[in-house]
C-alpha cells in the first residue's frame, strides 16, 4: 500500500500520477465506492488508494433499480460529502447518465462543474468509441478521466442483461479497440466490469494506463468493489465477484433489535444515561 508520509507526517495524497506509477511498479491498486462523509472517512483511514463516488449510489443509497435516474445534483451532493471525509485517497466522481452523452460541450460543462463545485480529483464516464472525442475535450481542459468498459450499467437497457460481456470474439475485439482508444484519448485508468479474465489480461498487458477490475479477474492492475456489497450490507445481491469482508447487515439489524428491546423493557435509558438535575 502506498502510504508514504509527507514532511508534516500526513499521508501523501494519491494522485492520478500515483496510480499510473503503481502499474509501472507492479503494485496493485485498491478502489472502493463511498457516497457520504462518514463512510469516506472510514474507507480513507483503511488505506484504500482510490474512492469512487459511483452512480451505484442510485442503487445502494437511493434504492433505484438501475443507475439511470441519478442526476448531476445528486452526484455532486454525494461527491462533496465524500471529498470532505478524505485525506489521502484519490476521489473519482461518476458522471451520471445523460450528463455527457448528448454533446461534448455539455459533457465538458458538467465535468467542470463536478470538479469546481465538489473538489473531486477526477471524473469517470462509461463507454468506448462514442465518448472518445468527449474524453479528449475533458482531458484537454485539465480534468483527469477514468474510463469504464465491459458491463456499463448506464447501458443496461441496451444490453438487456447483467451477464458477463465480451464473451464473443467480435465484442472482445471491439472492447480491446475501445481500451486503446480511451488510452489514446488521455484516460488515466479504465474500469473493466464483468468481462472474461483472459480478455482483461490482454487489455491490461497492452495498455500503459492501469485497468481496475470488477468481476474481471486477477490480471487487472487493481480491483474495485461497491462498499455496501463488500461490507455485507445487502446480502440479497451475491454475484460471484463479490467477496464479503463483514456482515454489517446482521450487525445492524441485531443492534437495532437490541435497542428496540431495551426501550420497550425500560432498560434504556439507565440512571447513568440521563441527567438527573
Ligand atoms: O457506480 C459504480 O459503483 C461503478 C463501479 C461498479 C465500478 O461504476
Amino acid at each position: 500500500m502506498s502510504t508514504a508520509k509527507s514532511d508534516n507526517s500526513r499521508p501523501e495524497k494519491v494522485t492520478t500520477r500515483t496510480v499510473v506509477d503503481m502499474k509501472e511498479k507492479g503494485e496493485k491498486i485498491s478502489m472502493l465506492t463511498a457516497y457520504d462523509y462518514t463512510m469516506a472517512r472510514l474507507v480513507d483511514s483503511g488505506g484504500v488508494d482510490v474512492i469512487l463516488v459511483g452512480d451505484s449510489a442510485g442503487n445502494v443509497m437511493a434504492g433505484y433499480e438501475t443507475t439511470l435516474p441519478m442526476n448531476m445534483d445528486q452526484m455532486m451532493y454525494h461527491t462533496s460529502c465524500v471529498v470532505r471525509g478524505v485525506e489521502r485517497a484519490l476521489v473519482v466522481a461518476d458522471l451520471p447518465f445523460m450528463s455527457y452523452q448528448v454533446t461534448t460541450k455539455e459533457a465538458l460543462i458538467n465535468a467542470g462543474k463536478m470538479m469546481k463545485e465538489t473538489g473531486a480529483h477526477a471524473v469517470k464516464l462509461e463507454g468506448g468509441k462514442p465518448v472518445v472525442d468527449t474524453v479528449k475535450q475533458i482531458v484537454n481542459a485539465g480534468i483527469p478521466v477514468m474510463g469504464h468498459l465491459g458491463l456499463t450499467p448506464q447501458s443496461i437497457y441496451k444490453f438487456g442483461t447483467y451477464k458477463v460481456r465480451a464473451t464473443q470474439d467480435d465484442e472482445a475485439e471491439e472492447l480491446l479497440k475501445d481500451a486503446r482508444r480511451l488510452e489514446k484519448a488521455g484516460c488515466f485508468a479504465i474500469v473493466l466490469e464483468k468481462i472474461p479474465t483472459k480478455l482483461a489480461k490482454q487489455v491490461t498487458e497492452e495498455l500503459s494506463i492501469p485497468t481496475i477490475g470488477i468481476g474481471a479477474g486477477d490480471a487487472c492492475d487493481g480491483q474495485v468493489l461497491v462498499l455496501h456489497d463488500m461490507l455485507g450490507l445487502n446480502k440479497d445481491f451475491h454475484p460471484r465477484f463479490i467477496r464479503r469482508y463483514a456482515d454489517l447487515q446482521e450487525s445492524i439489524t441485531d443492534a437495532v433489535g437490541n435497542y428496540v428491546k431495551d426501550v420497550k423493557s425500560l432498560d434504556f435509558p439507565s440512571k447513568k444515561e440521563q441527567y438527573d438535575q
